[in-house]
């Protein structure tokens, strides 16, 4: 059975690599979608994010056949000889993240779902450029739940008090309310270091800090939601 596991890889894509994922990007072989904001949290701001889509799996789209050849056999070789991209795209935030999962369905809230045959397995996370910034992952799984509330609520998890005061302003004031993350500890916190690799279970919950708090307002990244054979 394949474990799902939180893992960082250093310097999985080139500089080389990156460029040219960047350049069929600004030929505009990626299609946008627009991640909106119900209220802005930051004047001005009318988004959290963008996601530049490529078409992985189309053999007619050059770039999607591209972008194939340069991250497929790394993740097959790394992670699992038959896992399917179902998403890949350019994440380019403006609004950090709050907490969620990636989860693959809980019947209304989902990610992504995946096709028949197949189950829930790593997001990836490839940051193209170096950013003071990081994405938290937590020990806690919930694959049917998105967000911390509703996963409370319906299992009741143990209360572990694990994150402390200095840790919970540095990282997650913005990301979780205080009584919620009574229930969380921290796996791992993944640095944005150009070409780095972060994978995790998607149904693990994550955020991200507070980039703007850094002096950030972007952060750009490969992002993908994976599965694999049942
Ligand atoms: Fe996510």
């Amino acid at each position: 059975m394949t474990i799902i596991d939180t893992r960082t890889i250093e310097n999985f894509l080139s500089n080389t690599e990156i460029a040219e994922i960047e350049n069929m990007h600004s030929q505009g072989m990626t299609t946008l979608l627009i991640d909106n904001l119900k209220k802005p949290p930051v004047e001005g701001l009318d988004r959290t994010a963008n996601y530049w889509h490529f078409d992985f799996y189309c053999k007619y789209n050059p770039s999607g056949k591209r972008i194939q050849e340069i991250l497929l056999p790394k993740l097959q070789q790394s992670f699992h000889k038959d896992i399917y991209i179902d998403d890949c795209h350019i994440l380019e935030s403006y609004y950090p993240y709050e907490m969620h999962t990636d989860a693959v369905d809980n019947g209304k809230d989902y990610t992504m779902q995946a096709q028949p045959g197949y189950k829930s397995a790593w997001t990836f996370i490839i940051p193209l450029d170096n950013y003071n910034s990081n994405t938290i992952i937590f020990d806690q799984e919930a694959p049917y739940f998105k967000i911390p509330g509703h996963w409370i609520e319906e299992t009741n998890p143990p209360v572990l008090n694990a994150i402390d005061k200095e840790t919970y302003n540095k990282y997650l004031s913005h990301a979780v309310n205080p009584y919620e993350c009574q229930y969380f500890s921290i796996e791992e916190i993944f640095p944005w270091k150009k070409g780095w690799l972060s994978a995790t279970s998607r149904g693990k919950f994550h955020c991200s800090d507070y980039f703007l708090g850094n002096g950030i307002t972007e952060k750009r990244a490969i992002v993908m939601w994976t599965t694999i054979p049942v």
